[in-house]
């Protein structure tokens, strides 16, 4: 599995925490920034869709975790989604098979970020009515 990182100035140090706790696992590739300087999120989304492969997963952090999966969702073939806690990771991947995990950098400890994106990664989709439902996602014009 190879997983895409980015974050702004409010994700950065959460960022580095998961690279270093995820490089043992997977293939990371941290596409920035690499300092806490005051940084724009959409500009590292958009750099990061650029080689996003959507079979596999990325992980983007700003301060609420919702300017970047905003950003991230503007792409057809992304389905991100903002966890808080490990019970919304789970169904965001068993229910919206979320490829895309965005995270609050502001409102997680290091800790707590572990336990969301460990379960992100072992839930499988489920499928079925499921498979339905996000079938229908993208507007009938798109794409
Ligand atoms: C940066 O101050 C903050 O606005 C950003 O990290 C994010 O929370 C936006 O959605």
């Amino acid at each position: 599995m190879r997983v895409w990182l980015v974050s702004d100035h409010a994700g950065y140090a959460l960022k580095s925490h998961l690279r270093t706790y995820l490089k043992a696992r997977y293939d990371v590739i941290d596409v920035g920034p690499f300092s806490e300087e005051s940084t724009d999120y959409p500009q590292w989304v958009h750099r990061l869709m650029v080689e996003f492969d959507p079979t596999q997963r990325a992980i983007l952090i700003c301060g609420t975790g919702n300017g970047v999966c905003m950003t991230a969702n503007r792409y057809p073939q992304v389905r991100a989604a903002l966890a808080w806690n490990p019970e919304i990771a789970r169904l965001a991947r068993a229910h919206n098979d979320a490829n895309v995990l965005c995270l609050p950098g502001r409102f997680l400890t290091p800790q707590e970020a572990e336990a969301i994106v460990d379960v992100f990664f072992a839930t499988p989709f489920e499928g079925g009515r499921h498979e339905r439902r996000i079938a229908q996602i993208n507007p009938p014009t798109c794409c």
